[in-house]
């Protein structure tokens, strides 16, 4: 099978440009040796290096503001919520997910799209068989799904049932209506999966795309561990997940500091979890392909990616 991980030449756009800024000669001896000849050409060069070092640091300010952005974006989807609340039950629980719902309609194609695109469809497309769709959402990463019958059933695991008419229409639309079912609860619900029809050790592929960040940690464990016991030996586990800071110790701390408000706006969205050692963790694995995306170091927002396979006993 064909590696997963991207080589250096495919098209990130954001990537490309990073890169460029980070090999440009900032620290060259060769402009201070010249610096009294101050030709047109080095004044040009001067400036050059001066605007790339200006641009990377506004990238990484931007960057460590971003998270405030945000949630102040969320609030005013809030206050719709609110509203639309007022016609429902009022519980939190419910209310953050009428929240949710709306906040991802609008978010979750766009915002960090561009930048998850290229891998939620590479790690999508690696779907086979017997399928666990893990948080769905509202069906925005459902057109990177292979059709059948490279797939031959999805079980798609929404607990927010408000995000349901969107995802039905997503799945109608991709004409996935007769191979896609979705269940109505989260994949700690072990009983659950199993009355539905999903055997311990009958899944080819469990997928988890922006998912595990939202999982309670109060059933987390039980939840991976119930995704583990659904799989096949030899099954795969696709992972595309945004996780804690490992490399830059300014984003590691900012990460702490916003996820003081991050799951209260992000229907328990952690910014800091440590997913990628969560899952290895969970059983034993017969491959480990889980490495991290290629991003600056000092995002606040690293990502995990690529497949488990789990051990044939
Ligand atoms: C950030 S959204 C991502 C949706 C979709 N995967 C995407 O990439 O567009 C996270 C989703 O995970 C769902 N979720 C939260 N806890 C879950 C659980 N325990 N089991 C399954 N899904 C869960 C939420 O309801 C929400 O729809």
């Amino acid at each position: 099978m064909p590696s997963l991980h991207p080589t250096r030449t495919r098209p990130l756009r954001h990537k490309t440009r990073w890169n460029a800024i980070k090999y440009s000669p900032i620290h060259s001896s060769n402009h201070h040796h010249h610096h009294h000849h101050h030709h047109h050409h080095h004044h040009h060069y001067h400036h050059y290096q001066h605007s790339s070092l200006t641009t990377a640091m506004l990238a990484r300010t931007i960057n460590y503001l971003a998270p405030a952005y945000i949630i102040l974006l969320s609030a005013l989807f809030g206050v719709k919520a609110l509203f639309l609340h007022l016609c429902l039950p009022p519980t939190v629980s419910t209310f953050r997910n009428v929240w949710f719902s709306l906040f991802w309609q609008y978010v979750g194609t766009r915002f960090f799209f561009a930048h998850d695109q290229p891998s939620i469809s590479r790690i999508n497309s690696k779907c086979r068989g017997k399928v666990l769709d893990v948080g769905p959402g509202v069906g925005a990463t459902l057109k990177f799904l292979p059709r059948p019958p490279l797939v031959t059933h999805i079980y798609g695991l929404e607990p927010n049932i408000h995000m349901h008419a969107q995802l039905q229409k997503a799945i109608d639309d991709e004409g996935l209506t007769e191979v896609y079912t979705i269940l109505p609860f989260g994949a700690e619900d072990v009983d659950g999966l199993r009355a539905a029809g999903v055997e311990a050790g009958s899944v080819d592929t469990v997928l988890t795309v922006r998912v595990l960040c939202s999982m309670n940690e109060k059933f987390m464990e039980r939840a991976v561990g119930a995704l583990f016991e659904s799989l096949k030996p030899g099954g795969e586990w696709l992972v595309y997940e945004h996780v804690r800071n490992g490399k830059c110790a300014v984003s590691a701390s900012l990460q702490e500091f916003y996820q003081i408000l991050w799951p209260k706006t992000f229907d328990g969205c952690n910014l800091n979890r440590r997913t990628g050692e969560i899952l290895l963790k969970t059983g034993r694995w017969e491959t480990n392909e889980l490495v991290d995306l290629e991003e600056e170091p000092w995002t606040i927002m690293p990502h995990v990616w690529g497949r488990l396979v789990k051990s044939g006993e």
